[in-house]
């Protein structure tokens, strides 16, 4: 069974990519390098053995998904592909929707043209928006988000259900082939795969915790600003649910496999449900490198939530799936991943 990835040059999709051929599929990966490297494609064949397939080109290119649609027969999509940094859509809101929803939109539309109708997309716990009581279950409703990125995901999870929804008005009567679509709802993936040849591999100053830390602790940032000391929280920072990426691919796997049982549109949340302060990650990285991590207290950072955890139960019920690493494995995991590539794959 082929199936096509897009973004999986990216930090999540690489490791999907590995999870995937692991599993018996056979990967096809779509991608326009705006922030990876094709040398992560490269190091994704050498650990599974095999060269994987790979098309430089956008989610956006009609002509280049058509390509893809008549040359291989694809069971499924994987849809990563697309632009992440908070503050960058603050300051190019245009961008992220052109490129987010423009390009799913896009997406979408190839793949009913191509019969294609499975489809697991890369949502986020954004869309609680500054929910109050964590844990989040799937079924409450939901927030809003504080920056055009999170819009991008939650407009998206709304252009999906409508797509699913359409199913039932397009030719009057039961479709034979209805949309399956899993809304896989990330909560904060970090760490690296246990090899050390892939990893987080940002460009320039890391907007996230972990890459920040990692790269204090390989002497690249002299110290970590922690945001805020005064949130109602046991330690006063904020609270956030940290998922090993591995243990995320394996949930796309999990969901890839029940996705045929999944009419419609599905939001599963992906998420350990525990957890822990920003200064816990600080401390378990100060155990997994064996040294102090040189951090100052800095005020809030807008737009934060104090806190930020799943409820994992749909996923644990619909897919069998749970998590099986601890924070000490992120840390140890992606510390071997900074530490045997300081400066990423060095583009
Ligand atoms: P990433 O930037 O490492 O990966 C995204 C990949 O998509 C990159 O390789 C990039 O080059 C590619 N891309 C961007 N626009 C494209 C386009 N138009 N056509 C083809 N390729 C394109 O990010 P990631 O952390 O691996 O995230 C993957 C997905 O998961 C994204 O959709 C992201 O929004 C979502 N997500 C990430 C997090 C997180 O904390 N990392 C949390 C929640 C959701
Ligand atoms: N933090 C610091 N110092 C830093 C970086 C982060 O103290 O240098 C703090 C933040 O203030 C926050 C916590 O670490 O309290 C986690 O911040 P991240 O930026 O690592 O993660 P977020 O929870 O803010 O955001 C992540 C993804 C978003 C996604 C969101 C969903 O980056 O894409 O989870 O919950 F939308």
């Amino acid at each position: 069974m082929s199936i096509l990835v897009t973004g999986g040059a990216g930090y999540i999709g690489s490791h999907t990519c590995i999870e995937l051929i692991k599993a018996g599929y056979s990967v096809v990966v779509l991608d326009d390098l705006s922030n990876s490297s094709r040398e992560a494609i490269c190091r994704i064949g050498g650990l599974v053995g095999q060269e994987v397939p790979f098309i430089e080109g956008s989610i956006a290119d009609r002509s280049v998904l058509q390509h893809l649609f008549s040359n291989y027969q694809f069971s499924a999509v994987l849809h990563f592909a697309g632009s992440k940094a908070v503050g960058e859509s603050v300051s190019h809101p245009l961008m992220y929707y052109r490129n987010n929803i423009g390009g799913t939109t896009v997406l979408l539309e190839e793949m009913a043209r191509a019969g294609v109708k499975q489809l697991v997309f890369s949502s986020s716990a954004t869309v609680y928006g500054d929910a109050p009581n964590p844990p989040f279950r799937e079924d409450q409703p939901l927030g809003q988000p504080t920056n055009p990125y999170g819009k991008t995901k939650l407009f998206i999870e709304e252009l999906c259900r409508d797509v699913a929804a359409s199913d039932a008005q397009a030719c009057g009567g039961p479709d034979n082939n209805p949309w399956h679509i899993a809304l896989l709802r990330y909560f904060n993936p970090v760490g690296a795969h246990e090899s050390g040849r892939i990893g987080e591999d940002p460009r320039g100053t890391p907007n996230n915790l972990m890459p920040y830390i990692t790269q204090v602790a390989v002497g690249r940032r002299p110290s970590l600003s922690i945001f805020g000391s005064d949130y109602d929280t046991p330690d006063g920072t904020c609270i956030r649910d940290f998922i090993h990426v591995v243990d995320l691919a394996e949930g796309h796997v999990a969901a890839l496999k029940h996705l045929s049982a999944m009419p419609g549109c599905t939001a599963i949340n992906l998420g350990t449900g525990v957890g822990y302060s920003v200064l816990d990650v600080v401390h378990a990285m100060e155990a997994a490198i064996g040294r102090p991590i040189p951090h100052t207290f800095a005020p809030r950072r807008p737009g934060d939530s104090a806190a930020t955890v799943s409820d994992p139960s749909r996923a644990k019920a619909i897919l069998g799936w749970a998590t099986r690493r601890t924070l000490a494995d992120m840390c140890t995991d992606a510390w071997r991943w900074q530490q045997a590539n300081p400066q990423g794959y060095g583009e």
